[in-house]
């Protein structure tokens, strides 16, 4: 018996707020491609994040902020084409959101319209509530990103643990109450210690996923280029590597191109 796209039950905002009250908790990863996104799903991961993070990972840049909304939604669409069952959520890129809430709702619909995804993430919390209220009154769905939001790396000036003094918890904790009440489906906490994203998972009724946000909050995410160990270099404590697919990769590659210069690839079974 074959299984259709059409018998998998997808996963949506409704299912993530009912993990949460069951205590299940919930998986999440990065994706930017067909293909990728098809193992992930199959796999059985919750929720697919195309995260600006493409900028680094897929485009070489050193920062998200030169990602441009045209190049998510190219991401997003092959990422919603390889998915039957997790839910897909998309960052709106810098500068797509934070001059006014017209333009937030313009770059969310853009997003929705065309690459077909479930949701949008923003960064920030409350600098940027007119523009989370607009998306939402709009009918799609925010998930919030407090803590280390990459998008303002040039104001923090260095990738290191947000949050540790008690003005900028304190701030932390008052933005995702408000993100909550805005009408967010989840937030997103970076890099924070894990005491604060406890608390902070305890005092919201929404899911809270967390990176670099220790064991008690409702769910984890990370880069799905680090964690199966692509990226080589960037080493945070928070990071667990699944597998050494640099290592898998460069061995197949250095096979590959021994068989090509030897002329034992291809043989004749590999011919026609
Ligand atoms: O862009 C991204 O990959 C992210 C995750 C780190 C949460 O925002």
């Amino acid at each position: 018996m074959s299984i259709h796209k059409s018998d998998i039950k997808r996963i949506t905002t409704h299912q993530l707020q009912e993990m949460k009250s069951r205590g299940e908790k919930i998986s999440m990863l990065t994706a930017y491609d067909y293909s990728m996104a098809r193992i992930l799903d199959a796999a059985g991961i919750d929720v697919l994040l195309v995260g600006d993070s493409a900028s680094n990972v897929m485009a070489g840049h050193e920062t998200t902020l030169p990602i441009t909304l045209d190049h998510m939604i190219w991401h997003a669409s092959g990422v919603v084409r390889g998915v039957s069952r997790a839910l897909v959520v998309v960052d709106i890129p810098f500068g797509s959101y934070q001059s006014d809430s017209n333009e937030a709702l313009r770059s969310a619909i853009r997003i929705m319209k065309e690459s077909g995804a479930h949701a949008v993430k923003v960064e920030g919390g409350s600098e940027i509530k007119k523009s989370v209220e607009k998306i939402i009154s709009a009918g799609v769905p925010v998930m919030g990103h407090l803590g280390l939001t990459p998008q303002s790396i040039y104001k923090f000036g260095t990738y290191s643990v947000r949050a540790k003094e008690e003005e900028e918890a304190q701030k932390l904790i008052d933005d995702a109450v408000l993100l909550e009440a805005c009408g967010c489906f989840s937030v997103v906490l970076e890099k924070v210690p894990a005491k604060l994203a406890e608390a902070v998972a305890k005092r919201l009724s929404i899911p809270v996923i967390g990176i670099g946000a220790g064991p008690y909050v409702d769910g984890q995410v990370l880069v799905v280029h680090d964690m199966l160990g692509i990226t080589k270099d960037f080493k945070p404590r928070f990071l667990r590597r699944y597998a050494d697919l640099n290592k898998v990769m460069t061995e197949a590659v250095t096979s590959y191109i021994s068989d090509v210069k030897s002329s034992s690839f291809p043989d004749e079974k590999e011919s026609y």
